[in-house]
């Protein structure tokens, strides 16, 4: 990047090229954990769970299995599908809240354990932290920051769900996606739309913080939430957000091969299908049922599947939504890889 000369106040370089996301990757931890063993400690059923959420299992990671595991896994394929070799990723994004070190980040970590010395700093925007790691991404990407970025969501939040909340217990489950975001000569990312409503921080929050914790021992925290606030705001609030995502990068919801949303409830995706008109065959990632509510790691690992199944076509269109606590969203056009 050169300078313009002295005093003109702007830089000659601008965006450099464009960005695409390259490759995907998802790994689901082996525990299989069926509504069955999830039912008695909230005094609730089988069929609930599936009626009122989608969810029929999720998965939990095993002993001793960290972010940090999970997160190789799942970059690992993402690297391979992108043909990128770890040294020539320049920065690696971490979107969580469940990596349990208030400091350092788990990107470092990740970084040296994949074999790269690249930048490496972790998001906390919850259910909605991939989203804005493909949109850092895709900016970094396209002014020349970086050649190559790996977003990582993932999540172990059984660590931090009460197996006797009714609200939460059912929903909250473990696993990790990626997403390699490289330069590209067409535009693969779209423009995001993004925003919070912090008034409603305490709809979906971790029950006491880090201080409580300590001062009043009050044990281990976990995630709390409000899910009838919750499941309206997501209903009435995300479908004017994807519809905004899909004005910003210029097409239709016809023009669309793929609708990945944030997997939180059945319901509310499909109340999102039904609000945006989306065509009836349009392929929409339901990972929900099988692999529970993986919070960041939702979306990358809904996208992944249906990669690997054939599902969506590469180079067609998917509309990606991330949404949850904070309360905080994202979403944008991505070119499938
Ligand atoms: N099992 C069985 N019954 C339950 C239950 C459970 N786990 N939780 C609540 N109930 C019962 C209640 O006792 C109540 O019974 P009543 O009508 O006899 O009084 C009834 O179900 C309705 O309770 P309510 O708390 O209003 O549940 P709900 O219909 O709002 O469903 C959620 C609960 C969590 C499924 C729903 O609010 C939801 O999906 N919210 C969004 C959550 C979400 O997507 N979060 C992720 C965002 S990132």
């Amino acid at each position: 990047m050169t300078l313009s000369p002295k005093g003109t106040g702007h830089l000659t370089a601008g965006p450099v090229t464009n960005s695409r996301i390259s490759g995907v990757g998802g790994y689901r931890p082996r525990r299989v954990v069926p509504n069955s063993e999830i039912v008695d400690r909230i005094d609730s059923s089988d069929e609930w769970i599936r009626e009122r959420s989608g969810i029929i299992e999720r998965r939990f990671a095993g002993e001793g299995e960290s972010v940090i595991d999970m997160s190789v896994f799942a970059a690992t394929p993402a690297l391979e599908m992108a043909g990128v070799a770890p040294e020539d990723l320049d920065a690696v994004i971490v979107a969580t809240v469940s990596w349990p070190y208030q400091t350092p980040a788990a990107a470092p970590m990740l970084a040296e354990r994949l074999g790269t010395k690249g930048a490496a700093f972790d998001i906390s925007a919850a259910c909605a932290g991939y989203c804005h790691g493909i949109s850092l991404a895709s900016d970094m990407v396209r002014t020349g920051t970086a050649r190559n970025v790996l977003v990582v969501g993932v999540e172990r939040l059984s660590d931090f769900t009460s197996l006797d909340d009714r609200g939460t217990a059912f929903i909250f489950a473990d696993g990790a996606g990626a997403a390699v975001v490289s330069q590209s000569d067409t535009v693969g990312i779209g423009p995001t739309v993004w925003g919070s409503d912090g008034a409603q921080w305490e709809a979906i929050s971790q029950t006491e913080s880090w201080i409580d914790v300590h001062e009043k021992n009050l044990g281990w925290p976990h995630i709390g939430m409000a899910g009838q606030t919750v499941f309206r705001w997501a209903v009435w609030g995300m479908a004017p957000v994807a519809q905004q995502a899909l004005d910003a990068a210029g097409i239709t919801a016809d023009q669309l091969d793929a609708f990945i949303p944030h997997q939180a409830n059945v319901r509310i995706i499909d109340a999102m299908a039904k609000k945006l008109a989306l065509p009836p065959d349009l392929p929409i990632a339901r990972d929900i049922a099988y692999t529970g509510n993986t919070s960041a790691a939702s979306i990358p690992l809904a996208m992944e599947r249906m990669v690997r199944h054939g599902e969506i076509p590469s180079g067609g269109l998917a509309l990606q939504i991330g949404f949850g606590a904070g309360l905080s969203y994202a979403a944008q056009v991505v070119v499938i890889p």
